[in-house]
């Protein structure tokens, strides 16, 4: 981060652009950045809890994994990565909420292709305090709507319009998510990985290019094995849905949340199952074990 570091006090909301943190109101970004024209970038969202990002390092392997799949190069190294996420968290004074972290293919005439030459990628993140949300605990209802994404939704890029009609139509009908299904295969939520419990076996769709990898997916799924609870990277269909004794998602904001109603109707008993308690347990000991392991470092 460059001399023209501010801070909170200083100057509102502080934002981290290009190597240096700013005050909101001064981060420009010029109107023919590729991110704004094409949606030509990727991005990435932490937790950040007691003042400390979670997960850093997965979070970072996935940003890369995502630059290389669009031939991208991230002008931060894993240091340099963690650095300016503690400073923006710092400089915002953030203890419970969220870091989100973007970088487009920078700004260039516009034309489809490439940029010919050395165009330096933009990157833009924003910390921001947002509490949890106790109520999530107690289940929410999802729809189920035709997953209208493209073929490569394993990677994280800011092409989120699908997501977000999604998302809208969950929203207009009474939902906290949708859930999305590709040839009456379950994928995914909107902005969430869904799991089905059904015999007391856990399924969730495994980590290929029909669904984003999710962090908190990763670590639910050690957490939960290491609980002892029998967990399968297995698709299950549509018509699974109307029999599940169970259905939870997780992600990086809200952890995992079990869902109680779909397209209206109860699932199981229409109230938290207890499986999904004992995988949300799981979670959150792993949390605890990851800030404990921040603290010792720090
Ligand atoms: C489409 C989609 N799936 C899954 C997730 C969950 O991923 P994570 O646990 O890394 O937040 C997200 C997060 O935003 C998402 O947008």
């Amino acid at each position: 981060v460059g001399v023209h570091a501010v801070t909170q006090s200083e100057a509102g909301e502080v934002v981290y652009l290009n190597g240096q943190l700013v005050a909101r109101s001064e981060a420009r970004i010029d109107p023919e950045d590729r991110g704004f024209l094409f949606g030509d970038g990727i991005y990435e969202v932490l937790e950040v809890q007691a003042g400390l990002p979670l997960f850093a390092q997965a979070h970072y392997e996935r940003l890369v994994r995502s630059a290389q799949a669009i031939q991208l190069s991230v002008p931060l190294d894993k240091d340099g990565f963690l650095r300016t996420i503690r400073e923006l968290v710092a400089a915002n004074g953030v203890e419970e909420g969220l870091v989100y972290l973007q970088v487009t293919r920078g700004v260039a005439p516009r034309s489809h292709a490439f940029p010919q030459g050395e165009v330096p990628p933009t990157v833009f993140a924003f910390a921001r305090s947002q509490p949890p949300d106790p109520s999530l605990a107690q289940g929410v209802a999802a729809v189920v709507l035709p997953d209208q994404r493209w073929y490569r939704v394993d990677l994280k890029t800011v092409n989120l319009l699908p997501n977000v009609l999604a998302s809208q139509e969950a929203r207009r009908r009474g939902a906290y998510e949708a859930i999305l299904v590709r040839d009456g295969v379950v994928t995914e939520c909107s902005h969430s990985n869904v799991w089905m419990v059904r015999g007391g076996v856990v399924y969730t769709h495994p980590a290929d290019t029909w669904i984003l990898h999710g962090v908190t997916r990763a670590v639910t799924l050690q957490a939960a094995r290491q609980a002892g609870i029998d967990v399968r990277e297995e698709a299950f269909l549509e018509v699974d849905l109307w029999e599940a004794q169970e259905l939870f998602l997780t992600s990086t904001t809200a952890g995992v949340v079990p869902i109680v109603r779909i397209n209206g109707r109860p699932v199981g008993t229409g109230v938290p199952g207890p499986v999904t308690g004992q995988v949300s347990r799981a979670y959150r000991q792993a949390v605890e074990a990851e800030l404990r392991r921040l603290r010792e470092e720090s």
